[in-house]
């Protein structure tokens, strides 16, 4: 799967808006994740609005790509009533937001994958910056849109990383 492949992390972008439809699909290939226990864990906040985004990088030092001309801001959250295995949920959402960032590359769009779990400060501030009920928590951001930069992949096979039967 070539995507996986030339996949980067993408933090400037051109400005230009992302259709219905792109966003649909982005948000399509991240429901299509696995999950423990099939418990889909997931929900999402899609921003597009600039002064909500800015908001959230004075939250998140290192979110700054949200502001770089991205089309918008996909908020990966945790939906804590929806799980039956917690201990399982930062899988599931991981594999959702790798999911949205495999999308956006097989849709010519690029994208960044801005970490809040793990972070219980800026996970709290978001909560309350988007108004998020008692029971959704932000688990990451995602900033996506048209890129304005490129590089080429670099492979990162090691092969001395790899055991065969016995490490
Ligand atoms: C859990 C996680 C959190 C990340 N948080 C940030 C972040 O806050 N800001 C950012 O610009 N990039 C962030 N990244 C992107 C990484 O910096 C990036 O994936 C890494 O440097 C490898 O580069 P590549 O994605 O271009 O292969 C994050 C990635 C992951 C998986």
């Amino acid at each position: 799967m070539q995507e996986i492949f030339h996949r980067i992390s993408i933090r400037r972008f051109t400005g230009q808006k992302a259709s219905g439809e792109q966003i649909q699909k982005l948000l399509a290939a991240a429901m299509q994740a696995p999950s423990a226990y099939n418990q889909q864990p997931w929900e999402f906040l899609v921003v597009e609005d600039k002064v909500l985004l800015q908001k959230f990088t004075e939250i998140h030092p290192y979110a700054t790509a949200l502001l770089s001309g991205a089309a918008v801001g996909i908020f990966v959250l945790c939906a804590q009533n929806r799980l039956k295995l917690p201990e399982m949920a930062a899988q599931d959402l991981s594999a959702a937001a790798e999911n949205i960032l495999l999308e956006a590359v097989h849709l010519g769009l690029g994208a960044v994958w801005l970490g809040v779990n793990g972070h219980a400060e800026r996970a709290a501030a978001a909560k309350k910056l988007f108004a998020l009920p008692e029971n959704i928590e932000v688990f990451a951001a995602i900033a996506a849109g048209y890129p304005a930069e490129s590089r080429k992949a670099q492979s990162r096979y090691e092969a001395n990383r790899v055991h065969f039967e016995k490490y």
